[in-house]
């Protein structure tokens, strides 16, 4: 009898330990790095490849409010709080896939992009990670309530821990702004996307923080650029690099391809 693969399985085969290179394999209930032996729990499932001491700074503050904000994350999007649905509609319209594309979403949160482009008619092979377990046992149960299939992983999007160019679609959504490293988290995502692959960026704008009257202040005050998009950071070579706004100008996106 042929048992199928489920997108867990196959994202058990694609992981590397981000902070030697080398591979890692499933071994009883855990990963293991193959060449050092290092070892990296499995949480309800969920393969955890971050060390204590790699999470810091803006990362460790993100990781904490995530894991409290977890329990009521999704009521934004139940409750189509700020017409939410119009953001969403606009990254669906804009995100190019095709049907048995590998699709990876780093910071993939409670999975509400991933059901996005599932209802959208997107029908790609999903895989996620993100750095707060809180957000991903969410999006676990999210995806068994949706019949979604979804890998999922908890890893710093800033040290991906995936094997290089693995992805025929990378996109972010919602965080960079106050990553610790925005330029590293870029070259992840180039990283592990395939010659060719589409790659989609986005966060809020400064427009954002000024009109929420609950989330503005909660977020960080500006320094210059923070919310600027980080065309910048995009390395030489891309191709067909492009900026827009979303949602009213409350969000901006850079998209581009790997050559
Ligand atoms: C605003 S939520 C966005 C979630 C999802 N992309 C969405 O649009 O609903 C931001 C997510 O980024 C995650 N995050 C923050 N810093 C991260 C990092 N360095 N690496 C991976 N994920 C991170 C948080 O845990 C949180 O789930």
């Amino acid at each position: 009898m042929c048992v199928a693969q489920t997108r867990q399985d196959e994202l058990l085969t694609l992981l590397q330990n981000p902070a030697t290179g080398n591979p890692l394999a499933f071994e009883g209930d855990a990963m293991i790095d193959t060449v050092t032996s290092e070892r990296f729990a499995v949480r309800n499932g969920i393969p955890v490849i971050l060390r204590k001491d790699d999470v810091f700074g803006w990362n460790r503050t993100q990781q904490r409010n995530y894991d409290l904000f977890s329990l009521v994350y999704d009521l934004i999007y139940t409750f189509n709080v700020w017409n939410v649905q119009q953001w969403l509609d606009e990254i669906a319209g804009i995100m190019e896939v095709e049907s048995g594309d590998r699709v990876l979403e780093t910071s993939v949160g409670t999975g509400q992009q991933i059901r996005n482009l599932y209802e959208h008619g997107v029908e790609g092979r999903f895989f996620g990670n993100d750095i707060t377990y809180g957000q991903l046992n969410k999006c676990r149960k999210n995806i068994g309530k949706w019949g979604i299939d979804v890998g999922l992983v908890q890893g710093n999007a800033e040290a991906l821990p995936f094997n290089d160019e693995l992805f025929d679609v990378v996109f972010h959504i919602g965080s960079i702004n106050v990553f610790n490293d925005k330029r590293t988290a870029i070259h992840e995502m180039i990283r592990v996307a395939k010659p060719g692959a589409n790659l989609y960026v986005a966060d809020e704008s400064v427009k954002f923080k000024e009109q929420s009257t609950f989330f503005g202040p909660l977020m960080p005050e500006p320094e210059p650029g923070v919310y600027d998009p980080p065309i910048g950071l995009i390395p030489d070579g891309m191709f067909d690099v492009t900026t827009r706004d979303l949602w009213d100008g409350k969000f901006w996106m850079v998209s581009f391809r790997k050559p």
